[in-house]
């Protein structure tokens, strides 16, 4: 029984309120009854509250509040992006589990999403923490015809649907500081690990992996969360649809280097500002005064304007 019938059979009994009987299911899905009652079976094994009332038919209990692959896939109205979904309780790193697809062949559009992660990683070795159940930890494998010099569009795009699609369901309007991360004010909501492989100059895959504080603030210091600035519940997966849907969108239109880079632009906390970056050359000091079309930051310094490609931005 595969995670997309399940989710299907999910999908209708989520639009509720009275029961479905296994035979009207069975119809629209074009399954027999029998496959039917699998999948009421596997959704009912993952954690889902359905009854199975005699000759009614199936009702569900009350919204799921768990994740489970049924409900994540059932979740999702991209066409694409997202598919097939790979869920885990608890897993060491999702970007890890999206590389180990990547490597295997897995063609681009999978999901990895997890309720905890044990080695959950950030840029530059660092470690991402996030309490178990509360917060939107996934990855997504990548195949897009890019070069290499351009991975970073990917970054961009992301971080620019991420902020759109939070900005559609709060009302708030994370932006985005360079390179990789979604500040409210002055506190941190979300980043985004970026990791690729290729030959000859060309992308060969691509995982881009995030971690969105929706209804926890993890305890570092200077992280934030949306339910807390909202002040109720933010639904994960709404959340997560939202930013596959416009993600997608991007992806299908080739990745427009300058729609993408007037969508950061408008966005961003970072330009304008005088700041410090520690890149591989040392550190470069000066006013941020532009991003490339390849996400480099162009920073204004006493010696001329230099293209920066990696660092942590601090205040100057
Ligand atoms: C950063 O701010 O340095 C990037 C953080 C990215 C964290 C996410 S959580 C889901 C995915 N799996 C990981 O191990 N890391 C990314």
């Amino acid at each position: 029984m595969s995670v997309e019938t399940s989710a299907r059979i999910l999908r209708i009994l989520l639009q509720g309120p009275g029961p479905v009987s296994g035979q009207a299911l069975a119809a629209e899905l074009g399954l027999s009854r029998t496959a039917v009652w699998k999948g009421v079976a596997k959704l009912i094994g993952e954690g889902v509250d359905i009854a199975a009332s005699g000759g009614r038919g199936y009702r569900l209990i009350g919204r799921p509040g768990k994740l489970g692959p049924s409900l994540v896939a059932a979740s999702l109205s991209s066409q694409w992006l997202g598919r097939p979904v790979h869920y885990f309780e608890r897993t060491d790193s999702t970007n890890l589990r999206a590389k180990t697809l990547a490597v295997a062949g897995t063609p681009g559009g999978a999901l990895v999403i997890a309720d905890f992660q044990t080695q959950g990683r950030g840029r530059l070795k660092r470690v991402w923490r996030s309490p178990a159940g509360r917060n939107l930890l996934f990855s997504l494998l990548l195949r897009p015809r890019l070069e290499l010099r351009s991975f970073f569009r990917l970054t961009m795009a992301a971080g620019v649907s991420l902020s759109r699609a939070v900005e559609e369901l709060t009302g708030l309007r994370p932006e985005l500081k360079w390179p990789n991360d979604l500040y409210l004010g002055e506190h941190k909501l979300a980043g985004i690990l970026t990791e690729i492989a290729g030959q000859a100059q060309l992308l060969d895959w691509a995982v881009v992996g995030i971690g969105l504080n929706t209804n926890a603030a993890p305890a570092e210091e200077k992280c934030t969360c949306l339910a807390s600035c909202c002040g109720r519940k933010i639904d994960r997966l709404a959340l997560l649809d939202a930013f596959l849907v416009r993600f997608e969108a991007l992806l299908d239109e080739g990745l427009p280097a300058e729609e993408i880079r007037a969508g950061w632009l408008e966005l961003n906390q970072t330009l304008g500002r005088m700041v410090s970056v520690e890149d591989r050359g040392g550190r470069v000091s000066g006013l941020a005064v532009d991003v490339d079309a390849d996400g480099a930051l162009l920073v204004e310094t006493g010696a001329g304007l230099r293209r920066v490609v990696c660092g942590d931005v601090l205040p100057a």
